[in-house]
């Protein structure tokens, strides 16, 4: 299966951004808490993205992890180089597509995550052999992505405001079943972890904000609903008429991110 997906940069940190001034709990944490990274660790992270699970590595272990960053996208290698260089951090981005040979010899690293990114693999069986190869005997592998109930409000919002049947996302949709099961067959253990994340929205604008931010993440829902900028603009009209709506009768807008983390020991 082909996924066609980039992902722009300024969206990607709108999201992460809103996540953390709405948010009740704190991926990150959560994150650190289950993989516990190491100084002196061999970690690499594929799709990157701008960096944000490499910095926090590199702040756990004060810089003393050995961490590369791999994507396919030049926008945002970039931006995480610049942070790279300005907080003076050590950390390699380099170009990684995961649906081709990983540019590493085998065991080679401790700890192989990806953060909401691998689940659009073109061909699962390839992706996570290449992460198991790379791997040392005993290293794990974190894969995080969005559960099926993952915010059902915000499909709740669209599918009232546009009538039409939302699609599965091909993240939460592919997640739980064939991701996991992938996982579980290439690796000698595996186990689902839970995250849950309510944002509350005391006003539309924010929400409104995180609508169009998921653009380019929510690809092929949107392009199924809109042909050019006008009709963009109407149907983001009419989702903010529908928000308004359930903001006047419950007094704000709660939308709960339900996120997975496949964990899994070679
Ligand atoms: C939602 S972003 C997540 C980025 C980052 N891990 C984070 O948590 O902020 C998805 C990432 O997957 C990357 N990506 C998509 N397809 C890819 C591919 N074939 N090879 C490498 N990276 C890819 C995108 O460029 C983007 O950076």
């Amino acid at each position: 299966m082909k996924i066609d997906y980039q992902e722009p940069s300024k969206d990607l940190l709108m999201r992460i951004d809103i996540h953390e001034k709405y948010g009740s709990a704190n991926i990150d944490v959560w994150t650190n808490e289950l993989l516990k990274p190491q100084a002196g660790m061999n970690i690499l992270d594929v799709g990157c993205g701008a960096g944000k699970l490499s910095f926090l590595f590199n702040e756990y272990t004060k810089g003393e992890a050995k961490i590369t960053g791999g994507d396919f996208s030049e926008e945002l290698l970039e931006k995480a180089r610049e942070k790279n260089k300005k907080i003076g951090a050590n950390i390699d981005f380099q170009f990684l597509d995961f649906n081709q040979p990983f540019n590493f010899a085998d065991n080679t690293f401790d700890l192989c995550t990806s953060a909401f990114a691998i689940y659009y693999a073109s061909d699962l069986d390839f992706t996570f052999g290449e992460a198991h190869r790379v791997l040392n005997s005993g290293g794990r592998l974190f894969v995080s992505g969005p559960l099926p109930e993952n915010k059902q409000m915000f499909y709740d919002v669209i599918k009232e405001a546009t009538g039409a049947a939302i699609p599965p996302m091909p993240g939460s949709s592919r997640f739980k079943g064939d991701i996991f099961n992938t996982i579980s067959k290439i690796f000698a253990k595996t186990e689902l972890h839970k995250f849950e994340n309510h944002l509350t929205f005391p006003e539309v604008a924010p929400f409104m904000d995180y609508v169009r931010a998921s653009l380019g993440e929510d690809r092929k829902l949107w392009t199924s609903m809109f042909n050019g900028a006008d009709e963009y603009e109407a149907l983001i009209g009419k989702i903010e008429a529908v928000a308004k709506k359930w903001l006047d009768r419950d007094g704000k807008l709660v939308m709960t991110k339900v996120v997975g983390g496949i964990l899994a020991t070679k």
